[in-house]
């Protein structure tokens, strides 16, 4: 709490709100007795002001396009960590010792299989539904499995449930995406790290040997870095809401999972690269900048603009660069995406439009084409956001159990609807 406080004039009602600080950003006012003192309700749709929690995990510096993890700076994450250091950091608040590190990897490398039954919910779906459809359904139906941690009240259980999840994320996704395409199911192998796992188990078949390919298991694991967690945005908030219930974690995340897809969160990058797809060659870009700018078209430039950046997002800089060794390794350095992408951003960077709009490429703008030069296909790339995002929704619930401010979420309204009136039979409508 501050010495100071807000204070508010109501008609003939006068407030002092006590001011909170944090150890670095903004200063809250604490409006939780307002109604109770004033009879009104505060309103702030999208809460594009409102901080809906305290959280100790990740801070966003949108203006100065800064993103911390328990106070480490995204790139020096990304640069010299790998992504399960990363999911211990976001979940226990430190980076781990060696032997630490050494244990956690393997207490999840021994949760990476699902029980042997779960396969048959894939069988369930149509061929060509799509991975998220199936990531929705399949995440949740975890908690019809792993009975042992659902009670959110017993902190082992928690502790099970969140390595489970962590675990399981990617041998999920490679049997959603396997069965997309027809082929065979590949179970995990403990003796890979969790990035060389996931591509096994996506692009391995049974006819031959799989190599991982090192330059593209790195890029994998720091593509999972960058999306690994994001303070309270929407699927985050999704997740905290339906755990304040008292919901367990399996069915939790299958709710962030379902809030992600949408094309103006995690779904962008699939959005994104359709994008860059529809538009081109570089001489079209003019007529797409246009329509973005166009007020009475619909059309946003998928990858561009935040809530929270009006700098350059800092993980775009890396999955650009990250885009540039994938795509060298693979040959693919003239692909004609990544001209289209790059011209795209140097004009837009230069548009007034955008300049005084503060809209910026986001994480969503690049990764697309790296993950297509990967060889996944565009329906498969929020499921890789999800599969990351998996560390930061855990920590963040377990956070919000753990709070001992923590209740059910149940947020007011304004109402605009009709005053009370009473009933007409239909005789007399
Ligand atoms: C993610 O919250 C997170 O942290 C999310 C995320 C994470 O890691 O969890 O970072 C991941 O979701 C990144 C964002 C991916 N989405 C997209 O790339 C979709 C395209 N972008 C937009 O739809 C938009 O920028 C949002 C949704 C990202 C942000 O929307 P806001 O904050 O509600 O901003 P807004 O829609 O009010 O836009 C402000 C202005 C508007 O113009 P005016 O009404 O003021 O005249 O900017 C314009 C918008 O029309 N604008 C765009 C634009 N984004 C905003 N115009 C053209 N193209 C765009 N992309």
């Amino acid at each position: 709490m501050t010495d100071i406080s807000a204070n508010l004039v109501l008609g003939d009602k006068k407030v002092d709100l006590p001011v909170k600080s944090g150890s670095i950003g903004p200063d809250v006012i604490d409006i939780g007795a307002l109604y109770k003192n004033t009879g009104t309700f505060t309103y702030d749709p999208g809460f594009t002001s409102t901080a809906s929690c305290e959280s100790k995990i990740t801070y966003i510096d949108g203006d100065n396009g800064i993103l911390l993890h328990r106070g480490y700076p995204i790139e020096q994450l990304a640069e010299h960590g790998d992504f399960l250091e990363t999911c211990y950091l976001l979940l226990y608040g430190e980076l781990p010792s060696a032997a630490q590190k050494k244990d956690f990897d393997h207490r999840v490398t021994m949760h990476t299989m699902v029980h042997e039954q779960m396969s048959r919910f894939f069988t369930g779906f149509r061929r060509d539904a799509h991975p998220m459809a199936v990531m929705c359904g399949c995440v949740g139906a975890l908690s019809a499995f792993y009975h042992d941690s659902t009670d959110i009240t017993d902190p082992h259980q928690r502790m099970v449930a969140s390595l489970r999840m962590i675990a399981k994320m990617p041998t999920l996704a490679a049997m959603a995406y396997k069965y997309h395409i027809g082929q065979p199911f590949v179970y995990p192998q403990n003796d890979l790290d969790y990035a060389s796992n996931f591509l096994r188990m996506c692009f391995a078949v049974p006819c031959e040997e799989y190599k991982v390919n090192p330059v593209l298991s790195r890029a994998m694991d720091r593509i999972f870095i960058l999306h690994a967690d994001h303070e309270q945005n929407a699927s985050t908030s999704t997740v905290r809401l339906a755990g304040s219930s008292g919901a367990n974690p399996f069915a939790c995340i299958a709710a962030g999972i379902a809030c992600l897809w949408g094309p103006a969160h995690g779904g962008a990058n699939e959005a994104a690269l359709n994008m860059l797809t529809e538009i081109g060659t570089v001489d079209r870009i003019p007529e797409y900048i246009a329509r973005a700018k166009d007020k009475n078209d619909p059309f946003r430039l998928m990858g561009f603009g935040h809530r929270v950046y009006k700098n350059y997002d800092p993980r775009a800089k890396i999955m650009q660069k990250t885009t540039h060794e994938v795509l060298g390794e693979l040959g693919h350095k003239d692909d004609p995406l990544l001209q289209v992408a790059m011209e795209l951003e140097r004009i837009a960077l230069t548009d007034e439009y955008f300049i005084e709009k503060k809209l910026y490429p986001n994480i969503d703008f690049y990764s697309g084409i790296t993950l297509k030069a990967m060889g996944f296909p565009t329906t498969m790339f929020t499921v890789l956001f999800a599969l990351a995002r998996t560390v930061g929704w855990i920590a963040q619930w377990a956070e919000m159990i753990e709070d001992p401010q923590q209740r059910i979420g149940r947020p007011r309204q304004l109402y605009t609807g009709e005053p009370q009136r009473d009933y007409v039979p239909v005789s007399k409508r």
